[in-house]
């Protein structure tokens, strides 16, 4: 019975699907070229927004909807910098302020919300809550300047952003889920981690004991056929930064008599997959993705090796996530999460989701 009390009182503490997403942090909104000249609709947080960019640069993220009678402004046109409704012509600036309305003399004094933007690496990001925006809260991108060639995706997931956030936070199922596409081995699950948290965030160190890395998605087979003869010791740390990003750093510093030993070789072979997550609506969510890499920098065959090696990954967890979204819906048995040993660090993450949303809540932050 106690056990029962206390397992209860763990799963209400943890954030799942059911809770409202999270208002103060920077959601990614876009790559930077989807703000571009065309009006473009994006719902984000059960909003209808249009985003595109100003004649020097800038990029735009307003209300969608006209507030006369709700025509989508990504549906009407652009003069200049301003937008005019396709259906009775009122005109907005790039600061969704009303410039003209052709029945009358007077411009109304509302017009469109604005969102805070800033684009950071290859993406703009947007403030939600309806507050100041937290600048202190934008994320670092170190992996998208220097010496690192990049891969980037997107998904449409037909699940909850909790499903996703939480997925990246589980490492156990990447040798079951995965079985056939990323090539871990089953004792990858097992493995130890060391966790740390930092502020709101989670750290997550594996300790590996096997060499199986180089033989992963992640490599292309000419590249790991290089490195098998090779021991390497291996770094490989999770960053939970919020339910926006989430990203893993995995490093293979080759012994350096090998290095010296086999021509060809690097001493340091390092890859950062990192994954954007923002709220649609309450059961869908935008995802992009985007792969660094240290090595291989001037092959695009490996490019798009990697890319279709790591889409089909990808869309196993799409595909779970779309099956859990549907038993949420479908059963409505009251049922009790079981909590596994390998649970530990989305246990933390949801935790933490959960008091950010309670103080939101408390706070009644609105977006
Ligand atoms: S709906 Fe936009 S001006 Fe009427
Ligand atoms: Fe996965």
């Amino acid at each position: 019975m106690a056990e029962k009390k206390t397992t209860t009182k763990l799963a209400q503490s943890m954030a799942d699907y059911r809770t409202p997403s999270i208002k103060r942090q920077w959601y990614v909104a876009g790559r930077l070229e989807e703000f571009g000249e065309d009006l473009q609709e994006i719902v984000i947080m059960n909003r209808s927004l249009v985003r595109y960019r100003t004649s020097s640069g800038e990029p735009v993220l307003m209300q969608n909807r006209c507030p006369h009678r709700s025509y989508p402004l990504s549906e009407s046109i652009r003069e200049g910098d301003n937008i005019r409704c396709r259906y009775h012509g009122a005109t907005f600036d790039s600061d969704g302020v009303f410039v003209r309305v052709p029945s009358q003399d007077i411009c109304p004094k509302s017009g469109l919300r604005k969102y805070p933007v800033v684009e950071i690496g290859p993406f703009v990001w947007v403030w939600m809550a309806n507050e100041s925006p937290d600048y202190s809260l934008l994320p670092e991108l170190p992996y998208t300047q220097g010496d690192w060639k990049l891969i980037i995706g997107r998904f449409d997931v037909p699940g909850n952003i909790m499903f996703m956030a939480e997925n990246l936070c589980d490492l156990s199922h990447l040798p079951y889920l995965h079985e056939k596409t990323l090539g871990y081995p089953p004792e990858f699950a097992k493995e130890q981690l060391e966790i740390r948290q930092v502020g709101n965030g989670l750290e997550y160190e594996r300790k590996i004991s096997g060499q199986y890395y180089h033989k992963t998605v992640f490599f292309s087979q000419e590249t790991s056929d290089l490195i098998d003869p090779c021991s390497y010791s291996m770094s490989n740390i999770g960053y939970f930064k919020s339910t926006a990003l989430n990203y893993s750093y995995v490093r293979l510093m080759i012994d350096p008599a090998d290095v010296a030993k086999y021509p060809g070789l690097q001493e340091e072979y390092g890859f950062i997959i990192s994954h954007y997550l923002t709220p649609e609506t309450d059961k869908t969510t935008h995802y992009y993705w985007l792969l660094a890499r240290n090595y291989d920098m001037d092959k695009t065959s490996v490019d798009q090796q990697l890319e279709s090696g790591i889409t089909a990954a990808f869309m196993e967890d799409i595909e779970t996530t779309q099956l859990l979204q549907d038993m949420m819906e479908k059963d409505h048995e009251p049922y009790r999460e079981v909590i596994f040993g390998g649970d530990k660090v989305a246990v933390m993450m949801r935790r933490i989701v959960k008091q950010l949303a309670d103080q939101e809540a408390k706070d009644k932050v609105t977006q």
